[in-house]
């Protein structure tokens, strides 16, 4: 059987979640691995946020928010990369890899942009394969309720 990728989707509510919702009014075909957890905006986006998911057996995280230069919240997307770099950096030190953790920036008027996004994170997972933590691994530390429902959704 082929392996179906389990993504989060970590997005914020301004830009990238009114992208996706209207790719879904457009009726725009995508894969349908991606889980969706809404945010005010990716500034709130802790690092351990990202750490549980992967605990909690996401294969891959997407990070997205709004343009540069148009966050609602001044700097949450300039924020919001910096961690994601520095946990790529701890991704790839624990060898889960850096690669499963994306950064994008999808405006709100940008459906077809969310589309793309959703599938070159879909091919990039499939190519590397299931996240080495999911194989009946329980996690001692408790995970977040709202990523955990999302992974398992
Ligand atoms: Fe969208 Fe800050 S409001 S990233």
């Amino acid at each position: 059987m082929e392996f179906s990728p389990k993504i989060l989707a970590l997005i914020c509510t301004y830009c990238t979640y009114t992208a996706a919702d209207m790719a879904g009014s457009a009726r725009m075909q995508y894969p349908a691995n991606v889980r969706i957890v809404k945010y005010l905006c990716t500034g709130r986006i802790d690092i351990l946020h990202i750490m549980k998911g992967f605990e909690a057996g996401a294969d891959g995280i997407m990070v997205s928010g709004c343009e540069a230069g148009s966050c609602h919240f001044l700097e949450g997307n300039l924020r919001a990369r910096e961690r994601v770099e520095y946990a790529q950096h701890l991704l790839e030190e624990c060898g889960l890899g850096a690669e499963r953790l994306v950064m994008y920036e999808v405006a709100a008027s940008d459906a077809p942009k969310w589309v793309i996004a959703v599938k070159e994170m879909t091919e990039r997972v499939k190519a590397l394969g299931p996240n080495p933590l999911n194989s009946g691994w329980v996690p001692e530390v408790v995970v977040p309720k709202e990523l955990e429902l999302a992974v398992q959704r």
